[in-house]
């Protein structure tokens, strides 16, 4: 039995949970595929009535599930950082989710902001690093609110952290398709520790897989590829703050938030998957938020930590079909709501 603990967390995220639910149902009956779930409360409305964000315990809780469905992390009375830091992030450190992987496909039919790219043009992965970074919250404040003051946010890499991120890349590029080129990105003329122990590792690991291609892009110069030639990119590998910006990037020439999933992955433990966009306040409640991205987390779950290889095939292409006939994947402008969507996606299946 697979089990799944489900956060639908705040805003929209319920909402596009449940559509992903409802697609779990059928494509489980279709291959016989056994599951549970388990829904948690954690979010802002909880923090807001209780002070706690996390509770105690619920890490330990939570290790006992094969996978975590969330929905988004964010509440406009909530002062930023509280949640993502406190819930999201404390998530990822504690169950030691060190892969965040974003494919980044454009779909047939969907609207893609760069001139004269289509899907042929963007298919690829971004791997970033989940747990270490500017990210681990090393650093603080001396002379706080005084004109002396000193901030200071500290970019850490350890030679394990970094090499066990590198290596899944590696593997995941070797298999993922014929191309079979994967692409560091960092800042090896800048950042002359943190990169060029980033840049050390890939190349030792890179011995192990020669029959992988290797490339190297400065972040500010891929920010400029992704947009210009999108379609040089198979398999990229960034560290956590680099991976953050450019899996934005990615997001957009992919259609946007509305169709855009990722994972929080460790490969034998709990991994979570999530749509990428966030918890929309303004559009919660109305039945327009776009759930083809939670759907997506859906396909990514079922591949990536249910084994459930066919089956997440299935509910990519249902998605893909879907996605091709949706006005637009914006909220409130797809010319469904977010049930009917879900249920387009279930009648695909
Ligand atoms: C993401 C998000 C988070 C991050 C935020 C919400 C803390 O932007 O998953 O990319 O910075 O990792
Ligand atoms: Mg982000």
């Amino acid at each position: 039995m697979f089990k799944i603990a489900v956060i639908g967390g705040d805003g929209t995220g319920p909402e596009v949970v449940a559509e992903g639910l409802k697609v779990l149902e059928a494509v489980a009956k279709k291959n016989r595929f056994e599951y549970s779930l388990k829904h948690f409360d954690f979010g802002g409305a909880r923090y807001l009535k209780t002070g706690e964000v996390l509770p105690a315990g619920a890490v330990e809780e939570l290790k006992k599930f094969n996978a975590i469905y969330l929905g988004a992390i964010g509440h406009p009375d909530v002062a930023p950082g509280i949640l993502e830091k406190g819930l999201l992030l404390e998530m990822r450190f504690q169950l030691d989710q060190y892969i965040n992987l974003r494919p980044v496909r454009l779909y047939e039919g969907v609207d893609c902001p760069l001139k004269d790219k289509g899907p042929k043009d963007i298919d690829f992965v971004i791997v970033r690093e989940n747990t270490e970074d500017l990210y681990v919250g090393s650093g603080g404040f001396a002379h706080k609110n005084t004109r002396m003051e000193v901030a200071t946010q500290i970019m850490l890499a350890t030679y394990e952290g970094v090499e066990r991120c590198v290596r899944y890349a590696f593997e995941l590029t070797q298999k993922r398709n014929q191309r079979k080129l994967l692409t560091l990105v960092a800042k090896t003329n800048v950042l002359t520790y943190a990169s060029d122990l980033w840049w050390r590792v890939f190349h030792q690991v890179a011995k192990e897989f020669p029959d992988v291609k290797t490339d190297y892009n400065h972040v500010d110069a891929c920010c400029m590829w992704m947009v210009k030639n999108p379609e040089f990119y198979d398999v990229i590998i960034t560290p956590n703050m680099f991976g953050d910006i450019i899996t934005d990037l990615g997001a957009i020439i992919q259609g946007g938030m509305g169709i855009a999933a990722g994972g929080n992955i460790h490969p034998r433990g709990v991994s979570m998957y999530e749509p990428i966009g966030g918890s929309a306040p303004k559009y919660t409640g109305k039945n327009v938020i776009n759930p083809l991205a939670a759907i997506g987390a859906l396909s990514l779950m079922l591949r990536h930590s249910a084994r459930q290889e066919t089956a997440a095939d299935q509910v990519e292409k249902a998605v893909m079909k879907v996605a091709k006939n949706l006005k637009s994947m914006a909220a409130g402008k797809m010319g469904y709501s977010t049930t009917e969507v879900g249920d387009l996606v279930v009648q695909s299946l």
